[in-house]
C-alpha cells in the first residue's frame, strides 16, 4: 500500500520519476481544454474522496481536476458535514470510506491523524496539508524548478519567515533530492531541531535574512499566520524583517526565482513588486499543482515505480 503522507515515503527516485511523469503529461495535454481527458485515461474506473478539516482553493480543485484528467471521478467532503465532525473517529472513517473509493486525501491539522488514516485505510492515502507538513506542495514546487531550466542538486534554496509546515516539507525534499535550503526564521519561529538533523546537512537556520538569500537559486516564502494559529500582532511585527522585498531579492543570483505556495498577503511576507514581478513562477506553481498530483495519485496506485 503506497500513502503519500510525507516526501520520504516516495523517496529520490519515485519522485524523480513522479515529476518526470508529470512533466511528460503537462506537456502532452498543452492547449487542451482542461476537462478534457488525457489520451490514455490511466485512472479510468477509480475514485478519489477528498476531506477538508480546513479551507483550501488550490489543492481542492487542482486534486478534483487531477484525478478527471486521468479518467478517474472525485468525491469533496468538509469534514464538518461527515460525521468525523461529531467524533466518528478517524479509523473507523478510513475502514469504511476504503470500501467506497480507490484512494483518500485529507487535509487535516494533526498530523496523527493523516497517519491513522493511512493505518486503517486499504487504499493510498495522501496528506493534502497537515500542521507538520505539506509534502503535495513542494512535488509542485519542484516541477516548477525544474520547469524554469534549474537542475535540483546543488540549488541553494532560501526560506524566509515563518518555519511552518511548508518549509518541513521543503527541508525534506532538500535532503531526498539533493539541494541545500538555508531558512532564516525569526527567534521562536524557528523549524524544530529534529527535521534539521533529519535532512543530513543539507538545511540550516539562521536569524539574518541576508544570509539565507545571499547568492540563492530560488528564494520562497509563506503567510505569517498558517490556518488553525492565532493572529497575533506580536508575531507579525517580529516577521516583518523577513518580509522579502526587491532590495533582499537583489542580493540572490541574478536568475533567481520566487516562489509561494498561496495564498499570499502582499505587504506582509513579501511585497507586490516581489510576487507579481519578473522573478516570480507562482502562477506556475499553482498551475503545477494540478500536474504534480496527477502523477502523486498514479504513484499511490501503484502506475508509477
Ligand atoms: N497552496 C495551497 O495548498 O493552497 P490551498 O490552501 O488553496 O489548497
Ligand atoms: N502554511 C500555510 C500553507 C497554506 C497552503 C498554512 O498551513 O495555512
Amino acid at each position: 500500500m503506497r500513502h503519500f503522507l510525507n516526501l520520504t515515503d516516495a523517496g529520490p527516485d519515485s519522485i524523480a520519476a513522479m515529476l518526470d511523469d508529470a512533466l511528460t503529461r503537462k506537456r502532452a495535454r498543452a492547449g487542451w481544454t482542461k476537462g478534457r481527458v488525457d489520451a490514455d485515461a490511466p485512472l479510468a474506473g477509480h475514485v478519489l474522496a477528498m476531506i477538508f478539516e480546513k479551507n483550501s482553493t488550490r489543492t481542492r480543485v487542482s486534486f478534483d481536476m487531477a484525478i478527471r484528467q486521468l479518467g478517474g471521478q472525485s468525491i469533496v467532503m468538509e469534514a464538518g458535514q461527515m460525521q468525523l465532525g461529531r467524533g466518528e473517529t478517524v479509523a473507523d472513517t478510513a475502514r469504511v470510506l476504503s470500501g467506497y473509493v480507490d484512494a483518500i486525501m485529507i487535509r487535516t491539522d494533526d498530523h496523527a491523524k493523516v497517519e491513522e488514516m493511512a493505518q486503517y485505510a486499504t487504499v493510498p492515502v495522501i496528506n493534502g496539508l497537515t500542521d507538520a507538513s505539506h509534502p503535495c506542495q513542494i512535488m509542485a514546487d519542484l516541477l516548477t524548478i525544474i520547469e524554469s531550466g534549474k537542475a535540483l542538486p546543488g540549488l541553494k534554496v532560501a526560506w524566509l519567515g515563518d518555519g511552518n509546515n511548508v518549509l518541513a516539507s521543503i527541508v525534506e525534499a532538500a535532503a531526498l533530492m539533493r539541494f541545500d535550503v538555508v531558512a532564516a526564521c525569526p527567534q521562536g519561529f524557528q523549524p524544530e531541531e529534529e527535521a534539521i538533523v533529519r535532512a543530513n546537512g543539507r538545511a540550516r537556520v539562521v536569524s539574518d535574512p541576508r544570509e539565507a538569500v545571499e547568492g540563492a537559486d530560488i528564494i520562497v516564502t509563506d503567510t505569517w499566520i498558517s490556518m488553525g494559529q492565532a493572529h497575533a500582532e506580536t508575531k507579525l511585527a517580529a516577521m516583518m524583517p523577513y518580509q522579502v522585498d526587491a532590495a533582499l531579492i537583489a542580493m540572490a543570483k541574478p536568475d533567481a526565482k520566487f516562489l509561494h505556495c498561496l495564498p499570499a498577503h502582499r505587504g506582509e511576507e513579501v511585497t507586490p513588486e516581489v510576487i507579481d514581478g519578473p522573478q516570480s513562477l507562482i502562477w506556475a506553481e499553482a498551475e503545477n499543482r494540478l500536474h504534480a498530483q496527477k502523477s502523486i495519485l498514479r504513484w499511490c496506485l501503484g502506475q508509477i515505480g
